[in-house]
C-alpha cells in the first residue's frame, strides 16, 4: 500500500514514523508533496521517499499512490481531500477535518461520491482509557450520565504561533485553542458520551498571545439527554498540564488524564467494569506541538490500509469528525453574540 504525504511539516514527521513502524505490514511511504520545494526535498531525504512533488495535482496523478495523508494547514484540508477523492485516492485527513461543518461535510461527501476510503485522524480515540470510559457509558455502568468535564489545557508559546503564517489565523487555522488543540478533546468527550448536543454556550478570549484567534475558552454544552458537559480549552496554560476528562453518572465517576485512569469508582462495585491498564495512553502534545506520540497514528494508518484491502469501513469515517467541528463553531458564535447556540 503506497502512501503519499501532502504537506511536509510538523505532523508529517509523525506520519513518517508511523509508516516506518508499519513497513512490515506492507505500508510504504512512497511519495511526498509540499508547495515549498525545500520542505518536500528535505522530508524525502530524511525519510527515504522515492517520489517528490511540489504540486498537489502531480502527486494525485501518480498512479502508484494508493492513499494520501493530508497534512496541510487545516483550512485547506477540504479542498485537498476533494481533489484527492476526484483522483480516486484513499485519504487520511489530519484533524480538524475542516474548519466549518459545511466544508467538512463537503469533503466527506466527495469521498463517499468517489467511493474512496477516508480516515479522520483523532488519535485519542485509540487511548485504552477513553475506550474503557466510552464502553462504561454505553453499557450503563455509570447509570445516568449527569456531568461531563473536559479540561484541555495546552501550552503554546508565541514562537509556535509565529512558526507558520497559517497558525493562529481564522482563515487557515479556523480558530485557536479549541479548533486546533482542543478539537482532540471535544471529539473525544462527544464520542465517549455518545449523545447529541442540544445547545452550546461559550466564551473565548485572546489573552496571552499576539494572535487573531482565541487562546483561552470555556463552554457549557446542554446535551439532549439532559446531561451537562463543560469544556475548558487553552493554549495559555503554562507550563503544559495534562488534559483531563471526568464523567459523573448516577452510579459512579470515572476520570482519566494523559497518563491513564485516575478515578474508577462505581456504586455497584460487583458490577464495575475492569479498570483499564494505566500505561499506554499518553498522546503528547500538551506542552508542545512537536512531541506527538505515534501509536494512535499507527492504529489509524494500519486500519485504513486494511480497510482498503478488505473493502470495509474505516475506524474513523469522515462523518464522525464533523460533530466536534459543529460544536467548536457554535462556541465561537456564542462567544461573539453572547447567546447560546441551538444545534
Ligand atoms: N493529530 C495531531 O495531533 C496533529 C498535530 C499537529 C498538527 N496536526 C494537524 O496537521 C495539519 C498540519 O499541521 P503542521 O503543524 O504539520 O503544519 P506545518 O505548517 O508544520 O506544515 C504544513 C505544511 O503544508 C505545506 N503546504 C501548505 N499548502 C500546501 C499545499 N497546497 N500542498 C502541499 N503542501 C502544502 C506547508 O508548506 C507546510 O510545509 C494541521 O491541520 C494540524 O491541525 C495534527
Amino acid at each position: 500500500m503506497n502512501f503519499g504525504i501532502i504537506g511536509c511539516g510538523v505532523i508529517a514527521f509523525t506520519h513518517a514514523m508511523a509508516l516506518k513502524a508499519l513497513k512490515g505490514e506492507g505500508c510504504v511511504l512512497y511519495a511526498c508533496c509540499d508547495t515549498v520545494p525545500e520542505r518536500a526535498d528535505k522530508y524525502a531525504k530524511e525519510h527515504g521517499v522515492q517520489k517528490v512533488y511540489y504540486d498537489d495535482e502531480a502527486i494525485l496523478a501518480d498512479p502508484d499512490v494508493d492513499i494520501v495523508c493530508v497534512c496541510v494547514p487545516s483550512g485547506i484540508h477540504g479542498q485537498i481531500c476533494e481533489m484527492a477523492a476526484r483522483a480516486g485516492k484513499h485519504i487520511v485527513c489530519e484533524k480538524p477535518l475542516e474548519i466549518t461543518p459545511e466544508r467538512a461535510e463537503a469533503a466527506a461527501k466527495a469521498a463517499r461520491d468517489a467511493g474512496v476510503k477516508m480516515q479522520s485522524i483523532h488519535q485519542r480515540r485509540t487511548m485504552p482509557s477513553a475506550i474503557a470510559v466510552r464502553n462504561a457509558v454505553r453499557e450503563g455502568k455509570l447509570g445516568r450520565v449527569c456531568l461531563a468535564e473536559a479540561d484541555l489545557r495546552y501550552y503554546r508559546d508565541q514562537a509556535y504561533y509565529d512558526s507558520g503564517d497559517w497558525r493562529g489565523t481564522w482563515e487557515l487555522d479556523g480558530g485557536g485553542a479549541v479548533m486546533n488543540q482542543g478539537v482532540h478533546g471535544v471529539d473525544l468527550i462527544l464520542w465517549m458520551l455518545g449523545g447529541e448536543v442540544e445547545s452550546v454556550y461559550g466564551r473565548a478570549a485572546t489573552l496571552a498571545h499576539d494572535i487573531d484567534v482565541e487562546d483561552t475558552a470555556a463552554a457549557v454544552l446542554q446535551m439532549k439527554d439532559g446531561s451537562v458537559c463543560v469544556i475548558k480549552s487553552a493554549t495559555s496554560a503554562y507550563p503544559g498540564f495534562s488534559t483531563a476528562f471526568v464523567i459523573h453518572g448516577s452510579r459512579g465517576t470515572v476520570a482519566f488524564n494523559d497518563e491513564g485512569i485516575t478515578e474508577w469508582r462505581f456504586i455497584d462495585e460487583a458490577d464495575a467494569p475492569a479498570r483499564p491498564d494505566k500505561v499506554g495512553g499518553a498522546m503528547g502534545g500538551s506542552g508542545s506541538n512537536v512531541n506527538i506520540a505515534i501509536h494512535g497514528h499507527i492504529t489509524l494508518l494500519r486500519d485504513i490500509a486494511q480497510a482498503v484491502r478488505e473493502d470495509r469501513e474505516v475506524m474513523l469515517p469522515p462523518e464522525d469528525a464533523i460533530p466536534a467541528i459543529r460544536v467548536i463553531c457554535a462556541i465561537y458564535e456564542s462567544s461573539r453574540t453572547g447567546l447560546p447556540v441551538r444545534l
